[in-house]
């Protein structure tokens, strides 16, 4: 079997662990795989494939050596590093925002637009969307097959993996702390107490008042779906989960869709689990569907009572599994399978 060698840019943090155990779970065709990070992490090793593998400095690492890159370093590695890996001939699934809203740069999530893919070519470098936009839209892609969505309200409950490690670990201290009745530490990663708290903001404010968060979702749902007229109206919150976002949507249809066959698409479309039964927890929740699996669940699904072309569904998926580590390895398997 034909193998390739796979360089892990970000490999100690967050969803670069999860890109290590996925591609040991999926059986990946991989060949060597090196796991980079910053010097700061030199000497470390990581778990993968039940062996542990010596952490190298990204800055010296020769991208010759790798056919995949996959890089979830943060936006300004990618943005020094990725074309040249690129031009090393090594092709990079880039995980930040970096090159996600350049117009020949594909912008993929594996279940909705993998035709975009052939586009990797430009530059050598496919975006991975990001985490709230992902799950979004692989829940409403068969819906919006099916009738056109017109305009997508919603509201996200997002856990602090989608901060990174550090974020895992201010809201364990923060808890712990005032589980014991000590005062909070000095700032961290979040702009306020994100220990039983709710924060109305994600990445950086814009000058229209949403958050850069908010807009990624109106970007890159155009962007996916490859319609400059679907309507986004966003509120992004960070809440004291540790894995999984969830979302409240409320969507407005080109034509009315009832509930019951909005629910019969999501039940036969690919990477959706519905789980939708109107009864005490007869519907998804991060920690207990979502975390470290890889469907995006459904549930609550129902007509809007205010618009006769409304409906709402309540969105769950592991914002490290399918949001970034897991659709970066999909979006690989497929570069794999018909194009490297
Ligand atoms: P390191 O552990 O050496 O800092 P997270 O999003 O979970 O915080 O993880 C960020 C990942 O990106 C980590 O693996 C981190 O490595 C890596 N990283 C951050 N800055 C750099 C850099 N300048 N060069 C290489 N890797 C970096």
């Amino acid at each position: 079997m034909k193998t390739f060698d796979v360089a892990v840019v970000g490999a100690t943090g967050a969803v670069g662990g999860a890109m290590l155990e996925i591609l040991a779970e999926r059986k990946f065709p991989f060949g060597q795989v090196y796991a980079l990070a910053s010097e700061r992490s030199a000497g470390k090793r990581v778990e993968f494939n039940g062996t542990q593998l010596k952490v190298e400095p990204l800055a010296s690492f020769d991208f010759s050596k790798a056919r995949i890159g996959l890089f979830s370093a943060g936006s300004r590695v990618s943005a020094e590093y990725a074309p040249k890996a690129a031009a090393a001939g090594c092709v990079v699934v880039d995980n930040t925002s970096q090159f996600r809203y350049q117009a020949d740069i594909p912008l993929v999530v594996s279940e909705v637009n993998p035709q975009a893919l052939a586009q990797y070519r430009n530059h050598g470098i496919v975006a991975n969307p990001n985490c709230s936009t992902m799950q979004m839209l692989v829940a409403l892609k068969p819906i919006h097959d099916a009738v056109g969505i017109e305009r997508i309200n919603v509201a996200t409950y997002q856990s602090v993996s989608g901060a990174g490690a550090r974020a895992i670990r201010e809201l364990a201290e923060q808890t712990a702390r005032l589980l014991n009745a000590q005062p909070l530490g000095k700032g961290g990663k979040f702009p306020k107490q994100i220990a039983f708290n709710v924060l109305p903001h994600i990445d950086e404010f814009q000058d229209n008042g949403y958050t850069r968060e908010e807009m990624k979702m109106v970007w890159e749902t155009r962007k996916i779906l490859g319609d400059d007229a679907i309507g986004v109206n966003a509120t992004a919150v960070r809440v004291p989960v540790f894995y999984g976002h969830s979302e409240a949507l409320h969507i407005e249809t080109r034509e009315k869709i009832t509930a019951d066959r909005a629910r019969a698409l999501l039940r036969s479309a690919p990477g959706v689990e519905v789980l939708d039964e109107r009864r005490a927890g007869g519907y998804p929740t991060a920690a207990t569907e979502a975390a470290h699996r890889d469907a995006v669940f459904v549930g609550r699904i129902r007509e809007d009572l205010s618009h006769p072309r409304g409906l709402d569904l309540w969105v769950v998926g592991d914002n490290i599994r399918k949001g970034a580590a897991l659709n970066s390895i999909q979006v690989a398997e497929l570069l794999v399978k018909s194009y490297l």
